[in-house]
C-alpha cells in the first residue's frame, strides 16, 4: 500500500492544468477524509507517513498550478472541523500547524530561510524539542484561573473540553505565580504514557470496550469523553510547551526557552529533554540522540521541533499560512527493519474469508517486537494493489524472502519491500491455497473481489458459531429458546458443531443432561426440546435460507423455494449444477436453469453451485434431512380470492405474525407492500393502526380486520 501511492501516481512534472485540477481534487479529498479520521474519530486509516506523502504533492501540485489553489484547499487550513457534541470554542491565536523537514538538508535550509529572512549574519539560537505524539490543547487562564479548555479543532475553532481537562493532574487549575498575566493561552499537548496505554488497552480488552491502536488514539479518545468520570480514570498527561494569547509576557525579551521556564514555574510538566541549541549541527545531533533513544521513552515521539528562541524573532518571522515561518518538525522516518519472511499462514474468518499472515523472524521496530504482518489477500501477495496498480513495483512476496517491515502511526506492521537480492534463485513463487486450511473444503473467489473464501459454510470450524446462530435465527428456523447466546454455549461446549447436532441433542441429552447447566431446569429443557421439535417440520425456502449460502438471504431463498418447489428435486438439481462445474464455467442444464429463474443472477448462481459442490456441505446436508422433514412450497395459487392483489398489514396482529400473514399472502399469489398508495387493494388493520389506516381510509382502499382477511383466504 505504502510504496502504491508512489508508484502509482503520475509524475507531476507531466501533469497538464486539467489532470492537475482532478488530482487536486482527489487529493484534497482523501486528506479531508483522512483528517477526519484523524482529528474526529480518532482513528486515523493510513500511516503518518503515507498521510504526509499525500499533503506534499498536494502542496507540491499547487506549487507548480497557483492558480489552482484555492482558499479551502487542505494547505491552507489545519485539521478538521470541531466534532458534534462538545461545544465550540474559537481560539483567541489560532492553533497552526508545522510545516515539516525530511532530511539534515531540509533542516538546514530552514534556517538559512529564517537567516535570510532576519538578515542575520549568524545563526540564531534555536530550541529543539520532542515532537510529543498527542494532541494539542489550548487553557485559557483569566487572572491565574483556568477558564476554558479546547482542543486544537480546525485551528480557529476547537472543542471545549473544559470539564474532562479539569481532571487532569498535569494540568494547574490556578497558576503559582506572583504576577501573572491577566489573560493568556498556555498550550501544549496531551498524551499517555506507554505502560499507562498498554495497561488501559488491557482492561478496555478485557471488559470487551474500544482498544486503541496507540497511545495517542487512546489520549484523544479518553480525552474527549462525553462522561468527564471516564476521562478522570484515564491516565492522560501534559507538557507544556506553547502558547496564544498572552496580554503580557512575564519577563523582558521573552525567548522561547525562557517562556518554557516560566511555565514550568507557574505549575505545568515542561519536557526535560528540550535543548537549546547554537548550530545546525547541534539540532541534527539532538535529533539523532533522541531518536536512537525514542524506543526507551516513556511516551511516544514522533519527530523534533525547532523553533527560533528569540520571541521578537518569532514575531518577525511571522506565519506563512497554516505553518510558522519561525519553526519546523523534522518527522523522523517510519520505523522500518529487514527481516525473513519464514511462512505464510492462512488465517480464516468468522464469514469464511481467508487473510494471508506473514510469520516473520521477530525482528524490533521502533521499540516494539513485530512477528506478523498482514498481507490482505492473494493481489497483494502478487504485488497487485486493490485498484490494480502495482504495490512494491509489482515484486511478489514469497516464503523465505528477505523482507523491510514497517510500523508507522499505527500498530500494524506492513511489509514495504521484498530485498531481492536477497532472494534465493530457487525460491518458488507463493501459491495462494484453494483450501480452507481450518476444515479443508474448497475455497472460492468471486469475480472482482480479492478475497478468497471458504465453501464450507455448514461445516468449518471457523465459521461454525456464525454459521449456527444464522440457522436458528428468526427468518431460519427459528427455535424458541434457541438463539444466539445458547448456540455459543452449546457450541463452546462441543454439543453442537453443525445443524444437525441441534436435533440430535434430546437423544444424547441422557449424556449431556443440559438440566444441569445454570439456568436451565427440567422444565425449559423440556420447553426446549419441544420447540426443536417443532421445526422438525420446516419450509423449503426457511431451510435454503438457513443454509448461510453466500448470496442467499431470504428474498433468494424464496426464488429457489418456489422454482425447485420440494427438497427432491432442489437437491437433485443442485446435485447436477455441482457436476457441471468446471473451471472454464459450467455449462450444464440444471446451472442454466438456475441461472435462469428471474431476480437470481450469475453471481448467486455461483454462490449456491459453489455451496453444493462442497461434498462436506452436502454430508452436513444431508446428516439435517435424516433429522427433519421439508415442506413442499405450494406453488403460488393463480385461482385466490386475492391473487394479483396488493396487501399492506398494519397495526398489532393477534392472529398471526406479520411473517406468517406475508408468508400465507404471497403463497395464494398476493404482493405483500410495506406503504399505503392508491395501487393497494387491501389494507388489514390489526389493533392501534396509526397512519397507513388513516392514508387508506384517506384514498378509499378497502380495510379488512384480521377476522374478515382470515375469511378472505379461506382461514
Ligand atoms: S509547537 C505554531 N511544539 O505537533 C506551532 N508542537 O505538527 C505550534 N507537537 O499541533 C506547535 N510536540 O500537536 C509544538 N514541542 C512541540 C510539539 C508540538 C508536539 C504537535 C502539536 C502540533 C503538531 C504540529
Amino acid at each position: 500500500m505504502i510504496s502504491k501511492s508512489k508508484t502509482a501516481a503520475p509524475d507531476i512534472d507531466k501533469l497538464t492544468k486539467p489532470k492537475a485540477k482532478v488530482e487536486l481534487m482527489r487529493l484534497r479529498l482523501a486528506i479531508e477524509g483522512h483528517d477526519k479520521a484523524y482529528y474526529q474519530d480518532d482513528a486515523p486509516k493510513i500511516p503518518d507517513a503515507d498521510y504526509d506523502a499525500l499533503r506534499r504533492r498536494l502542496e507540491a501540485i499547487e506549487a507548480k498550478f497557483p492558480e489552482l489553489l484555492s482558499a479551502s484547499s487542505p494547505s491552507q487550513t489545519v485539521g478538521a472541523a470541531p466534532a458534534r457534541g462538545f461545544s465550540k470554542v474559537q481560539h483567541a491565536v489560532p492553533m497552526l500547524s508545522l510545516g515539516n523537514a525530511f532530511s539534515d538538508d531540509e533542516v538546514g535550509e530552514f534556517v538559512e530561510r529564517v537567516q535570510r529572512f532576519l538578515k542575520l549574519e549568524d545563526i540564531p539560537a534555536i530550541v529543539a524539542e520532542p515532537k510529543i505524539d498527542g494532541l494539542s490543547l489550548s487553557l485559557r487562564y483569566e487572572n491565574g484561573t483556568l477558564v476554558r479548555a479546547a482542543t486544537r479543532g480546525d485551528g480557529f475553532t476547537g472543542e471545549d473540553v473544559t470539564a474532562n481537562v479539569r481532571t487532569i493532574a498535569d494540568i494547574p487549575t490556578t497558576l503559582k505565580a506572583k504576577t501573572i498575566p491577566a489573560a493568556c493561552e498556555l498550550r501544549g499537548e496531551v498524551y499517555m504514557l506507554k505502560h499507562d496505554f498498554l495497561a488501559l488497552n488491557k482492561r478496555q480488552e478485557e471488559a470487551g470496550d474500544t482498544v486503541f491502536a496507540n497511545p495517542r488514539n487512546s489520549a484523544a479518545g479518553s480525552l474527549r469523553q462525553k462522561d468527564v468520570e471516564v476521562t478522570r480514570s484515564r491516565p492522560l498527561k501534559f507538557f507544556a510547551y506553547a502558547w496564544g494569547e498572552m496580554s503580557d509576557y512575564p519577563m523582558e525579551s521573552p525567548t522561547q526557552h525562557a517562556m518554557l521556564a516560566w511555565l514550568g514555574e507557574v505549575g505545568f510538566t515542561v519536557n526535560p529533554e528540550i535543548t537549546l541549541c547554537h548550530s545546525v549541527d547541534d539540532a541534527l545531533a539532538f535529533y539523532r540522540r533522541i531518536g536512537e533513544r525514542r524506543a526507551a521513552l516513556p511516551y511516544d515521539i514522533d519527530g523534533v521541533v525547532y523553533k527560533v528562541d528569540r520571541l521578537d524573532y518569532q514575531a518577525r518571522l511571522g506565519f506563512v499560512s497554516r505553518s510558522p515561518r519561525w519553526a519546523i518538525a523534522h518527522k523522523f522516518a517510519a520505523e522500518q527493519a529487514t527481516t525473513v519472511l519464514e511462512k505464510i499462514d492462512i488465517q480464516v474468518g468468522r464469514t469464511g474469508a481467508m487473510t494471508p499472515v506473514a510469520r516473520l523472524q521477530p525482528v524490533t521496530v521502533g521499540g516494539v517486537v513485530v512477528q506478523n504482518a498482514t498481507l490482505h489477500n492473494e493481489d497483494y501477495i502478487k504485488g497487485v494493489g486493490s485498484d490494480g496498480s502495482p504495490l512494491r513495483d509489482g515484486v511478489d512476496i514469497r516464503e523465505g524472502d528477505t523482507v523491510v517491515v514497517q510500523r508507522a502511526g499505527d500498530v500494524i506492521p506492513q511489509i514495504v519491500t521484498v530485498v531481492l537480492d536477497k532472494r534465493p534463485a530457487d525460491l518458488p513463487a507463493y501459491k495462494f491455497p484453494h483450501k480452507c486450511p481450518v476444515c479443508g473444503s474448497h475455497a472460492a473467489r468471486e469475480e472482482g473481489e480479492a478475497v478468497w473464501r471458504c465453501t464450507g459454510a455448514l461445516i468449518c470450524p471457523a465459521q461454525a458459531v456464525e454459521r449456527l446462530k444464522h440457522f436458528v435465527s428468526r427468518l431460519a428456523f427459528d427455535i424458541d429458546g434457541l438463539g444466539e447466546k445458547q448456540i455459543v454455549l452449546f457450541h463452546e461446549r462441543g454439543w453442537v458443531k453443525a445443524p444437525a447436532d441441534i436435533f440430535t441433542l434430546k437423544a444424547r441429552n441422557a449424556e449431556l443432561k443440559l438440566e444441569n447447566l445454570e439456568g436451565y431446569g427440567e422444565t425449559s429443557v423440556r420447553n426446549l426440546f419441544a420447540a426443536i421439535d417443532a421445526r422438525r417440520n420446516i419450509e423449503l425456502n426457511r431451510l435454503i435460507f438457513a443454509l448461510g449460502i453466500r448470496h442467499v438471504g431470504e428474498g433468494n431463498a424464496k426464488l429457489l423455494a418456489r422454482h425447485y418447489g420440494s427438497i427432491d428435486v432442489f437437491l437433485a438439481a443442485m446435485r447436477a449444477a455441482a457436476e457441471g462445474q468446471t473451471p472454464e464455467g459450467n455449462t450444464s442444464e440444471a446451472y442454466q436453469d438456475l441461472d435462469n429463474i428471474a431476480g437470481i443472477g450469475d453471481v448467486v448462481a455461483e454462490a449456491v453451485v459453489e455451496f453444493f459442490a462442497e461434498p462436506r456441505n452436502v454430508g452436513a446436508l444431508d446428516a439435517l434431512l435424516r433429522e427433519i422433514e421439508v415442506l413442499p412450497v405450494e406453488q403460488a395459487k393463480q385461482d385466490t380470492a386475492v391473487a394479483g392483489k396488493t396487501v399492506v398489514f398494519t397495526g398489532a396482529l393477534t392472529k398471526f405474525t406479520r411473517d406468517e400473514a406475508k408468508a400465507a399472502a404471497e403463497r395464494l399469489g398476493a404482493k405483500v407492500a410495506g406503504s399505503v398508495s392508491k395501487k393497494t387493494d387491501y389494507v388489514v388493520a390489526g389493533e392501534d393502526a396509526g397512519s397507513k389506516l388513516t392514508k387508506a381510509r384517506d384514498l378509499g382502499v378497502a380495510v379488512l380486520t384480521e377476522d374478515e382477511w382470515l375469511a378472505l383466504i379461506g382461514g
